[in-house]
């Protein structure tokens, strides 16, 4: 198949790229900045520089490459702003989906998120509503998500991935990340907070099995969602952090995602089923490739 990967140069994109190369497909990667054409080739790809937010560039980028399937793996996290990145699913989304539109793809793959559910008890299924009259700052990842997720909704044939929080090489939880860091110098407390987690190279096999799976959000989570106070002290350990203090409560919808639906239904299989034995092993593989 033709392949167009919007965010082939992210964290989740550069894994993806390569695995799709290698199962034989002619891959276009696309990245907003010129100097990343070669990182996109290197990975046995072709590589087209577009930026999302200029729509007419992306009309004529699409119909130009003619894909048979788009994968967006589009986010705007590099410097952690929420708004930035509700900006990219909002307007990006939208000008990505205008443009499939416009050339006639019939089948887009897409990453969300899996904790904008309305709050709840126990791990969400996919059928629970969106959290859409959450307060600000969340509402501003909620509205960025329901927009994504209906935006490639209008594509015939479409699954949207809903990614729990990311693990391994080059994430915020790697050794230089951001999170990492906050656990070394004690800034994060280990609340009754419900998180599912995923490994980095589990969200790209996902997304390379989903040229196959059918219409519909999915979670593609590990199996074991689990509050701060037992995950953070497990992943404070692997970093060789000091033990985290303990703070009781949680944010609003902080209940974790079943991964029944991939598992059960699809037959999903992750190479790291849990963070309990992940965090350390994708920790230690960073160590070892450092040296
Ligand atoms: N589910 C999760 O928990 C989750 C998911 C994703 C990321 N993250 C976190 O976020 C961190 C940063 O993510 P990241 O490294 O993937 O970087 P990022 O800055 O979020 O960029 C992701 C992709 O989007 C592309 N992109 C961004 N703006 C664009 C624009 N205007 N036009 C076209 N393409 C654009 C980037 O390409 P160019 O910049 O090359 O154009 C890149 O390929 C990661 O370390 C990870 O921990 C978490």
């Amino acid at each position: 198949m033709k392949i167009l990967v919007a965010g082939s140069t992210g964290v989740i994109g550069k894994l993806l790229t390569r695995k799709l190369v290698q199962a034989g497909h002619e891959v276009v990667g696309m990245t907003h900045k010129l100097e990343r054409k070669t990182h996109i080739q290197a990975l046995g790809a072709t590589s087209i520089v577009v930026d999302v937010f200029e729509k007419e560039a992306v009309l004529a980028a699409v119909g130009a490459v003619d894909p048979d399937v788009i994968i967006h793996q589009l986010t705007s996290l590099s410097n952690g702003s929420i708004e930035e990145n509700a900006r990219i699913r909002i307007e990006g989304t939208r000008n990505l989906v205008d443009a499939a539109h416009a050339a006639g793809v019939q089948r887009m793959i897409a990453q969300s998120i899996s904790w904008a559910y309305e709050p709840g008890e126990h791990p969400a299924g996919e059928q629970v509503p969106l959290d859409i009259h959450a307060p600000l700052p969340r509402k501003t990842t909620v509205d960025g998500v329901a927009a994504l997720e209906s935006a490639v909704a209008e594509i015939p044939e479409h699954v949207i991935l809903r990614y729990g929080t990311l693990y391994g090489p080059h994430t915020w939880y790697d050794h230089k990340g951001t999170i990492a860091q906050k656990v070394m110098q004690s800034q994060m407390p280990a609340t009754d907070g419900i998180t599912s987690f995923l490994h980095v190279e589990d969200a790209a096999n996902a997304a390379l099995l989903a040229l196959e799976w059918p219409t519909g959000p999915v979670h593609v989570v590990d199996d074991e969602p689990a509050a701060g106070t037992e995950w953070l002290p497990v992943y404070a350990a692997a970093l060789q952090a000091p033990v985290p203090a303990l703070q009781s409560g949680r944010n609003r919808g902080e209940r974790g995602a079943s991964n029944a639906k991939a598992r059960g239904d699809y037959g999903w299989t992750p190479l790291y089923p849990t963070w309990r034995t992940g965090f350390a092993q994708s920790l230690e593989r960073g160590q070892q490739e450092r040296l």
